[in-house]
């Protein structure tokens, strides 16, 4: 079989998704979605999407809604659809349409990810999906002295129960009912009952998926990133956000603030947007993270295996000096490393040489993370280090990146210029070029 462009393309795809198929392996997530989603062309694509990420070892939970298809019960039986502040005003007739509208939605969910369609990326799926009285309501109550009956918010998240099913590798599918321990049954908001969800079973990710592609700012600009800080601050200030994610970013900032990991807001009309919003750097949609998503650390013996994974290609092209195992294991306490979502993207290393000089070794970033600032943010990263440790000089050699260290303040030298140790072990078939910057 011949290389086309197309199995060049497949082969670097699968191989970049390679360190989220391992960081997600035994994840938690939960991913809640409305009653608009269930019934649109996509839900079918997005079964398939879920069936991936079970069939990738992820835990998953589902929480559905299914506003539109309780109003259309509440249309047919000629009742009115009241709000207050959100929440549905149910009273027993509006109960009973709720009832049946979920349980409806309930049971197409779990027809489409029963399939196991040949020529489908459904094909030999198993997927047990389980659900049950996992959640438990209690009533709202009295709001702004509106009763507002059977309206009602989480009073309890049953872990144990929940775990023991994801255990077994089974979708656990819950709904925005919450039966109480009356024997009535509470209508809750479904982005509410995700965000109790996740936070009680401490998810590594909350992904719901929206009717707005995501948080926007006030040109209309996807905002890809935010803190739960600033995502709280937009709430105060913002008046251009839509509905939904007035309804959904409220529970992102405590779902993040809680410790839930990631809180994911992505539009559900793009096709395949799950999958990119997990799988790719940029994603598709707004991530809610309670710090900021890029972290520089210093190695610790546990980052090993990926170190050795980012740098051994960069080797192999010749441009890094090849480092054994034992040499990085031993030395592993003088790399910086730089972090995206959780996964080494960047590394650089300080090697003092005297009291005042030292060397910069071993910058490298992923070839798929490069010009993201992440080479910048390590090399800054090794000054401050180097600074506090009274350097005055920092050099480094380089083969193939002499302009990109010129342009940011390092100065061409010589062989001579450098430390008697360094000087005499210099590979003079390498030829690398020296440079030299002041602190
Ligand atoms: C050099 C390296 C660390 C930069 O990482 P990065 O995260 O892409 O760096 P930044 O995002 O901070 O900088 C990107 C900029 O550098 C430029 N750049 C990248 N490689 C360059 C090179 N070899 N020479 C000159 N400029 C270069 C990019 O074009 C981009 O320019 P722009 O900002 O004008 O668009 C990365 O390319 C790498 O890992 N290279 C292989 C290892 C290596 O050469 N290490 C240095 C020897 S120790």
């Amino acid at each position: 079989m011949s290389d086309t462009p197309y199995d060049e393309h497949f082969v670097s795809w699968f191989r970049a998704v390679t360190p989220y198929i391992n960081a997600f392996r035994g994840r938690t997530f939960v991913i809640a979605f409305g009653g608009k989603a269930v019934a649109s062309e996509f839900a079918k694509t997005l079964a398939y999407d879920v069936n991936l990420l079970v069939s990738l070892g992820i835990r998953l939970v589902l929480v559905h809604g299914a506003r539109p298809q309780i109003e259309e019960e509440l249309r047919e039986k000629q009742l009115e659809s009241k709000y207050h502040r959100g929440y549905r005003v149910t009273d027993a007739e509006t109960l009973d349409c709720v009832l049946d509208a979920v349980g409806s939605v309930y049971l197409e969910i779990e027809a489409m990810l029963s399939q196991g369609l040949p020529n489908t990326p459904m094909a030999n799926s198993r997927i047990r999906v389980i659900g049950g009285n996992f959640i438990t309501g209690q009533p709202i109550g009295v709001l702004d002295g509106i009763d507002m009956q059977y309206a009602g918010k989480v009073r309890k998240v049953d872990v144990e129960g929940i775990n023991a099913q994801l255990g077994l590798g089974n979708i656990v599918l819950l709904n925005c009912e919450g039966p109480s321990p009356t024997g009535e049954i509470f209508n809750l908001q479904m982005e509410e009952a995700a965000e109790a969800v996740a936070i009680a079973i401490k998810a590594d990710k909350l992904v719901y998926l929206t009717d707005s592609r995501g948080v926007t700012d006030n040109g209309g600009e996807l905002l890809d990133a935010m803190t739960a800080d600033e995502a709280s601050q937009l709430l105060r200030d913002a008046d251009w956000l839509s509905t939904d994610i007035m309804r959904y970013l409220p529970c992102s900032v405590r779902a993040s603030r809680a410790g839930v990991g990631r809180v994911h807001l992505i539009g559900f009309e793009q096709d395949g947007a799950l999958l990119r919003e997990l799988f790719t750097h940029d994603g598709v949609g707004t991530v809610v993270t309670r710090e900021s998503l890029e972290n520089i650390r210093e190695a610790k013996p546990d980052d090993i295996a990926a170190l050795i994974a980012l740098i051994e290609p960069i080797e192999q092209e010749g441009i890094l000096v090849h480092r054994p195992r034992e040499l990085l294991e031993r030395e592993i306490d003088h790399f910086s490393i730089m972090l995206h979502d959780g996964i080494i993207v960047g590394c650089a290393a300080l090697y003092p040489h005297s009291e005042d000089e030292a060397e910069l070794a071993c910058l490298a970033v992923a070839p798929d993370q490069r010009e993201w600032g992440y080479g910048e943010q390590l090399m800054r990263r090794i000054e401050r280090r180097a600074r506090k440790m009274g350097i005055k000089r920092l050099f480094v050699l380089t083969t193939r990146t002499e302009h990109w260290f010129v342009e940011r303040g390092f100065k061409q030298g010589t062989v001579d210029d450098l430390p008697a140790a360094k000087r005499d072990m210099y590979n003079y078939q390498r030829r690398s070029k020296v440079l030299f910057k002041t602190l």
